[in-house]
């Protein structure tokens, strides 16, 4: 039978800076349901990439002194590698300059044209370059200088032009009949409650060109204007779903699944691309995740704050695994939160030093020293046994309905549950005094923790992929048995394990 598919995406970054903690963020949380929907079973594309165009992009690459495609060629490569340090599992890495993308938004105005939704108009109105938004004059909040700013608080200008329009305001209804339908369109709910607000408060028409300037996708028939950049980065989902590359509106993994992206960004997905989409007759994608922002010791990452970290120099000082699993279990997802060092150390000493590797070192040490590294064979199930069953049987059935809800921090919680309900099984039955009186009993209990031990590195694998593929490795656990259908399947007896070697020391904030 052929596997189930599951098409999941991240925003594209603009990369007229550096990617920051904000951007690992995502990659991270997204290739975290990526590998987790891969060992379920499913056949899994992850797109992710760049968004390369428009006004934003072309101011950043004049102020550097280049031509924009060769700034943004440059500018590209510290997402890219990036991605690499961070592990992030993606299957393309899409720039809204590859000439498949270009094709397929022209291709897909074609579409919108052809159904009457885009017409010749003025536009005179608020927009805010850095979020490359348009505004209605009722959006926008008072600065501290008394200027008008843009709901992100970001500057906007008063902008008059001859434009493209698409016919927003005709698809109100439709888009509220979509979240009426398919409340699970938008999550969480608190976007969702916030976007349907939105739309039944009315729409007006959206500007897709631009005539004052010439890096974006010509419109196709009207060469002074390029498209509107949201309407180009959006796409890039379609483009994306055609795994050939020729870039067709009918490519074999549309619709996505699942949308990942940052709070900010919601209102484009939720609104403009479904819509955009209905224009062109194309199947909607099942869900926008809106993820909250992380902020470095609860304040908002700013160049004028001095407080951007560089994420390549988090994973050299803390190690990539560490930093994933910090970030996926101290932040709500979906919601905002906080990183800082002290935290990234406590957290991570609490659950992988003292939970999750102390686990696993002292059983395979143990049975090093007194088994010759032989996995030992279980007994007969005794009160302790049925406890730790009882466990592990809530607590993995807790971790499934989390991840399969995007609540990647109530999956951690349920799998530091049953790290507890190990080390205390282990602890109870002290097998290290056992190894002096009865050592078939010492042998049942230590085969019993290596098996609780296999299951929870089985479930964390999509968190920290380095260090649990070595731990599986210590644990005897076979290359074709660590996915999900494997989690039932203990190592077999008699089996020769690897000398064991600690996979998460302590770590110090000195470093
Ligand atoms: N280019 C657009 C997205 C187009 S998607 C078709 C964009 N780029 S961005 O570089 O500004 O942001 C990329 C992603 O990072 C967005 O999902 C954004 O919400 C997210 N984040 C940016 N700063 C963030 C934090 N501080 N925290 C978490 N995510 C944040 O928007």
């Amino acid at each position: 039978m052929s596997k189930p598919r599951f098409y999941v995406t991240t925003a594209i970054a603009y990369p007229n800076g550096r990617p920051h903690m904000g951007h690992a963020y995502e990659a991270i949380a997204t290739d975290v349901i990526a590998r987790f929907k891969r060992l379920d079973g499913f056949d899994v594309r992850f797109l992710t990439g760049t968004d390369e165009h428009g006004l934003k992009i072309d101011q950043a690459a004049r102020a550097a002194g280049k031509p924009p495609k060769a700034y943004v060629d440059d500018m590209v490569a510290p997402f890219q590698s990036l991605h690499e340090s961070l592990g992030i599992s993606f299957d393309r890495f899409i720039r809204t300059t590859d000439d498949d993308h270009k094709a397929l938004v022209q291709a897909l105005w074609q579409r919108m044209a052809a159904n009457g939704d885009l017409y010749l108009g003025r536009y005179e109105g608020w927009y805010s370059v850095r979020d490359e938004a348009y505004y209605d004059e009722g959006e926008l909040v008072t600065g501290e200088d008394g200027g008008k700013l843009s709901p992100n608080g970001a500057p906007v200008e008063w902008t008059v032009e001859e434009s493209w329009f698409f016919k927003l305001s005709a698809y109100q209804d439709k888009l509220l009949a979509l979240y009426e339908g398919h409340p699970e369109y938008i999550q969480p709910a608190s976007r969702f409650n916030e976007m349907r607000a939105f739309v039944a408060g009315g729409l007006s028409d959206l500007s897709v060109s631009r005539t004052s300037f010439t890096w974006g996708i010509p419109v196709p028939g009207d060469e002074r204007h390029v498209m509107y950049v949201w309407l180009d980065a959006l796409a890039n989902y379609l483009t994306g779903a055609d795994a050939t590359g020729r870039g067709s509106l009918d490519g074999e993994w549309w619709p996505a699944d699942l949308h990942v992206v940052g709070k900010d960004v919601v209102r484009f997905h939720a609104v403009y691309w479904p819509a955009f989409l209905m224009s062109a007759g194309i199947a909607l994608p099942k869900t926008v995740f809106g993820h909250g922002f992380l902020l470095n010791r609860g304040e908002k990452m700013s160049k004028s704050l001095g407080n951007v970290v560089d994420p390549a120099a988090m994973v050299d000082r803390f190690g990539v695994d560490r930093l994933r699993w910090f970030l996926c279990r101290e932040v709500a997802f979906g919601e905002d939160g906080s990183y800082s060092d002290e935290a990234i150390v406590e957290r991570t000493n609490a659950d992988l030093a003292n939970g999750i590797g102390n686990l696993a070192q002292r059983s395979l040490s143990m049975v090093a020293k007194n088994l010759g590294g032989v996995m030992p064979v279980r007994g007969e199930a005794g009160e302790t046994e049925l406890r730790l069953k009882e466990a592990f049987l809530s607590g993995s059935e807790a971790y499934f309905t989390a991840m399969n809800g995007l609540a990647l921090h109530k999956a951690l919680d349920a799998l530091m549950a049953m790290v507890a309900a190990a080390n205390g099984y282990f602890a109870e039955n002290a097998p290290w005094a056992l190894a002096k009186t009865d050592v078939v009993r010492m042998a049942e209990v230590l085969a019993a923790t290596l098996d609780a031990t296999r299951r929870i590195v089985i479930l964390a694998q999509p968190f920290m992929p380095g260090s649990t593929a070595q731990l599986l490795d210590q644990l005897g656990v076979a290359a074709d048995a660590r996915d999900f259908n494997g989690f039932n399947v203990p190592v077999d007896a008699g089996k020769q394990l690897p000398p064991p070697a600690g996979v998460f020391p302590r770590i110090t904030l000195e470093g």
